[in-house]
């Protein structure tokens, strides 16, 4: 029922914008048709055309099962993007702005670890990060659900973004725009034709990998089933097991290493 509501939500609500003006150059102004593979980022996370705005579409996507969003909407880009690249996903949101106020977590798709988010406002001391979700503010007509891109490059004056449904030009690398930075008394400032509320980066601890072979099998024999977006406290992942690139080993070697400080104290004890 809850899973029907949000769809609803989403069907309802999750939107970003079509076909607003770029004033960058660099950019083949071919408008390809809704469905058409527009560019490839980050290796294998393809991104496809939203067409134009006299069309709308409520056509759901999932990959292995999973649901990753409203085809081929900004949102659905960067679950895709963060599924294939980290194995993750985030929660249901209205609108891609919501995701700068309603996500705290994601969600390893496998074993639904949580992973939590650090934001970074527009105008912080931090230079824009790799692989970060840059969050647009909800903007008058233009972008009234705000929008969403994946950073894929940072440069030393620019980034580079993947998205999708910003607009419906092909890419001329793999990236979709380019995007200027500056640095003003201390703080980062990201210059878009419309407001940025900053960018956020998952604290992974370098614990999420992009989805292999052996994961596609495990996500696809859940069938549908994960994730359910229950962050509690006993799944998010917390800094003790940064030693360890192996999550079920380090687990394992955690509750030994209590099972013998409890077997030390107990022959120490008694
Ligand atoms: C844009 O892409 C189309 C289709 O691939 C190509 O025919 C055209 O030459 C490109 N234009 C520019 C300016 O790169
Ligand atoms: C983009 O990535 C794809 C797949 O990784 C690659 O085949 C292609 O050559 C790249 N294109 C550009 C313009 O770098
Ligand atoms: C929008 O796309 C549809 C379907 O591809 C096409 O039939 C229509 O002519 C396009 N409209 C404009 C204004 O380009
Ligand atoms: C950004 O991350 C991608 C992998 O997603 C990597 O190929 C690229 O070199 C990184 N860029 C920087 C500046 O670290
Ligand atoms: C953008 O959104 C952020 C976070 O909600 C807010 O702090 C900021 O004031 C907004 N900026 C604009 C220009 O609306
Ligand atoms: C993650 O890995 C990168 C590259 O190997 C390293 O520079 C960075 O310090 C690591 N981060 C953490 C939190 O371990
Ligand atoms: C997967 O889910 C579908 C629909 O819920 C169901 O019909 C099917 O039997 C399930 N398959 C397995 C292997 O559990
Ligand atoms: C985790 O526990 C802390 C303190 O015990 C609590 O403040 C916090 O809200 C909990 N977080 C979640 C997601 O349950
Ligand atoms: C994780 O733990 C290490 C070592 O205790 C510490 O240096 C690092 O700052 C911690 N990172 C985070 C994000 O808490």
């Amino acid at each position: 029922m809850k899973f029907l509501l949000i769809l609803i939500n989403i069907y309802l609500l999750v939107k970003c914008d079509n076909n607003v003006d770029i004033p960058s150059q660099s950019v083949n102004r071919t408008v390809v048709p809704y469905n058409t593979i527009v560019g490839y980022a980050s290796t294998n996370v393809e991104a496809y055309s939203n067409g134009n705005d006299s069309q709308t579409t409520t056509e759901y996507n999932s990959l292995y099962g999973i649901f990753m969003g409203i085809k081929w909407q900004c949102v659905e880009y960067a679950r895709r993007w963060l599924f294939i690249r980290k194995g993750c996903v985030f929660d249901s949101i209205d609108g891609a702005a919501d995701i700068w106020t309603q996500i705290d977590y994601v969600q390893r798709v496998d074993d639904k670890k949580c992973f939590s988010v650090k934001k970074y406002s527009n105008g912080s001391p931090n230079r824009p990060q790799n692989e970060s979700l840059l969050i647009y503010n909800r903007s008058g007509i233009a972008l009234p659900f705000g929008h969403v891109a994946i950073i894929v490059d940072v440069l030393s004056n620019s980034i580079r973004v993947a998205e999708e449904n910003y607009d419906s030009y092909l890419w001329i690398g793999n990236y979709s725009r380019e995007i200027p930075y500056k640095y003003l008394n201390g703080n980062y400032y990201i210059e878009d034709k419309y407001p940025i509320a900053g960018w956020i980066s998952i604290i992974d601890y370098n614990q999420t990998k992009p989805l292999d072979k052996y994961t596609i099998n495990n996500i696809i024999k859940l069938n549908g089933t994960s994730p359910d977006f229950i962050c509690s406290n006993n799944s998010i992942y917390s800094n003790n097991s940064i030693y360890s690139n192996n999550s079920t080993y380090h687990f394992i070697s955690f509750y030994s290493y209590l099972i013998f400080i409890f077997v030390l104290l107990k022959n120490y004890c008694m």
